[in-house]
């Protein structure tokens, strides 16, 4: 009998990293070396079967999508950014918790007519303007999106929030919301068909990582 090819897991580096490997770690899987010490993208982990991959956020859906990796852990604004085609969402790790807002300057006038929203989540924010029947002007930036309406460059952003601060020592607050988010485990369809045991085998350990870490 032939060997199968080891499953893949696509992980984010950042703060969804270090939140997903001690849920990983209590479903079985270990990495083998430390990724904050290493230049290395693919690693090895406790199970030959499985190997990790490091990647950047954006990144994790179209690697899922084209079947590059088997399961994947992305944030629930990057996966609604992307449209999340050929991926399938079966577990919510109850981590990275934050809030997708739009948030203005404090005390700016409502906009009437087109509003310019600047923001690194621009298919989310099209959608979400065109579902109120709102017309916009949506400008991508990559980073810094509080900088937009302070220097004019926009009239309302388009961004993650968790605890305000960002917002608040920027002049800016929140004034609508968007979706609650957290990180998803996901998985690309195709491998869910095929691989069904294997994949569904570390979802059910992963489940349990979250559960028990929720305390129950
Ligand atoms: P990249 O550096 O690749 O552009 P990023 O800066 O968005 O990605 P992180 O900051 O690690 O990467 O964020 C990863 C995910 O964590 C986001 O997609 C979001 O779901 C969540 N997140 C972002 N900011 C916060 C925050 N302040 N608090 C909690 N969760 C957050
Ligand atoms: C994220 C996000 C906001 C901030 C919100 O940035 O882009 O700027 O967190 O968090 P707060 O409401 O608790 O202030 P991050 O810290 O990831 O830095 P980044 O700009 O490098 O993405």
């Amino acid at each position: 009998m032939t060997e199968q090819k080891p499953l893949t897991i696509a992980l984010s580096k950042g703060r969804i990293l270090k939140e997903t490997l001690p849920l990983l770690e209590t479903a079985g899987i270990r990495l083998l070396e430390d990724p904050a010490a290493s230049r290395k993208l693919v690693f090895d982990t406790s199970r030959d079967d499985v190997k990790i991959i490091i990647i950047r956020a954006t990144d994790v859906p179209p690697y899922l999508q084209y079947g590059a990796a088997d399961i994947g852990v992305a944030g629930k604004d990057v996966l609604m950014e992307h449209g999340a085609e050929g991926i399938y969402e079966p577990l919510d790790l109850e981590i990275a918790r934050c809030k997708l807002m739009v948030a203005a300057l404090k005390d700016a006038p409502p906009v009437t007519g087109r509003i310019r929203v600047a923001t690194k989540f621009v298919n989310t924010a099209r959608r979400y303007f065109a579902s109120q029947g709102r017309q916009a002007d949506v400008i991508k930036l990559y980073g810094a999106m509080e900088l937009a309406p302070i220097v004019g460059l926009a009239d309302r952003i388009v961004d993650i929030v968790d605890t305000g601060n960002t917002l608040r020592a920027n002049g800016l607050e929140p004034t609508e919301l968007i979706a609650t988010i957290s990180s998803r485990l996901v998985v690309n369809r195709a491998s869910m068909k095929t691989r069904f045991r294997e994949i569904q085998d570390i979802i059910d350990g992963v489940a349990a990582a979250v559960a028990d870490k929720r305390g129950n």
